[in-house]
């Protein structure tokens, strides 16, 4: 079988080593060994988007600044290459890029939007939320716009202050009708991209900005999927369950390493990676051998996804906790700028509720 291993070069104390995927390995099995480059996460999503473009001629990307390259670069090159037509420019207006987008996709085309910034997808709420998640439904099927993907940079950066540093999923996953993903890196970036452009549902893909230039690896250059819900455990463990997706699996793997080094504790580390609807099988079979959940997102607290996934858990796996389930997150504030480093959830206060647990 084809080996699948990764090169990773590492800055920003994000440190990720992959493990072999076995869907890759079945996929070379029939296409062969694919081409391989090494990319980072904006490359990885501009790949995606790539091969889109390249296979289905309907596909189309709009939102503000894409046509230039946009601001974290994942655009760059496909105005030139597909043309003006096919890449273009919005008018500053979420609500307007997401309503056109709900169009192109009911007309039967492949809608691609992007919102420069999560924190800026509040004025599209309305169209997310009460036009994208229902159309299916309330048309009784007879229309849709599952070709509709929404992709926006998501999360804290170190300096993005109030605007520019949000974790919103919560608010999404509160929305039956849309699905919403959140990558680690660049090889599940691309996959789960790919996956999302290609599902029937109106998807919300959150890019972690600071992890757009942190590592690279050896990505695909072919198109390729990730399977949608469901969640990816990347290291075994049998003493306490560490659940994360997006920038927050990083910190996780460094506590689990510490656990292991100052505590002799052996963590199990899960990426969710699909946010709605949520893998609740892979969670729910690791607690239930673990006894132990902590859950680490940089959203507030109050409401945060953690707070349903705690909920799900215990009804599931009440008798086979050792201790209360853990939440690890963001506090019932603004983001903070100057603060930020007080604000997130790092490995310090993840290894603090480690022991808290160990210890009930
Ligand atoms: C969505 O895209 C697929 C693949 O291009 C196409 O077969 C389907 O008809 C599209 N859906 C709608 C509602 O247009």
């Amino acid at each position: 079988m084809f080996k699948f291993t990764s090169h990773t070069i590492v800055n920003n104390n994000v440190c990720e080593i992959y493990q072999p995927l076995s869907y890759f390995a079945s996929i070379w099995m029939v296409a062969g060994v694919m081409a391989m480059t090494k990319m980072n996460l904006f490359q990885s999503v501009t790949s995606a988007l790539d091969n889109t473009l390249a296979s289905d001629p309907t596909a189309v990307i709009f939102g503000e600044d894409v046509a230039f390259g946009g601001v974290f670069r994942c655009t760059v090159g496909l105005r030139d290459k597909y043309g003006k037509d096919r890449v273009f420019n919005t008018p500053l207006c979420e609500q307007g890029i997401v309503g056109f987008g709900i169009g192109v996709a009911v007309a039967g085309a492949t809608a691609i939007a992007e919102i420069q910034f999560a924190d800026y997808i509040y004025p599209a709420f309305d169209q997310i939320v009460n036009e994208a998640a229902k159309y299916r439904y309330r048309s009784g099927n007879l229309f849709d716009c599952g070709n509709l993907t929404i992709r926006a940079p998501w999360g804290c950066v170190g300096h993005g202050s109030l605007y520019h540093s949000q974790s919103p999923e919560a608010f999404f996953a509160h929305c039956p009708g849309i699905k919403v993903v959140i990558p680690r890196g660049p090889v599940q970036a691309k996959g789960l991209l790919l996956s999302c452009i290609a599902d029937k549902n109106p998807c919300i893909f959150f890019e972690p900005k600071i992890l757009y230039r942190a590592a690279v690896e050896q990505v695909p250059v072919e198109s390729y999927t990730l399977p949608l819900s469901q969640a990816e455990v990347l290291q075994e463990g049998s003493d306490v369950t560490l659940l994360a997706w997006g920038t927050q699996i990083h910190v996780m793997r460094e506590v689990a390493d510490m656990a292991q080094e100052k505590l002799g504790v052996s963590c199990e580390v899960i990426d969710l990676q699909t946010i709605l609807p949520w893998d609740t099988e892979t969670v729910c079979k690791s607690v239930v051998k673990t006894g132990r959940l902590l859950i680490s997102h940089e959203a507030p607290v109050t409401g945060g996804f953690a707070a349903e996934i705690s909920s799900t858990v215990q009804e599931e796996c009440f008798l086979n906790l050792e201790a209360p389930i853990s939440r690890v997150c963001g506090y019932d504030t603004p983001f903070p700028h100057v603060f930020e480093p007080f604000y997130i959830p790092d490995k310090w206060k993840c290894f603090e509720a480690i022991k808290r647990m160990i210890n009930y």
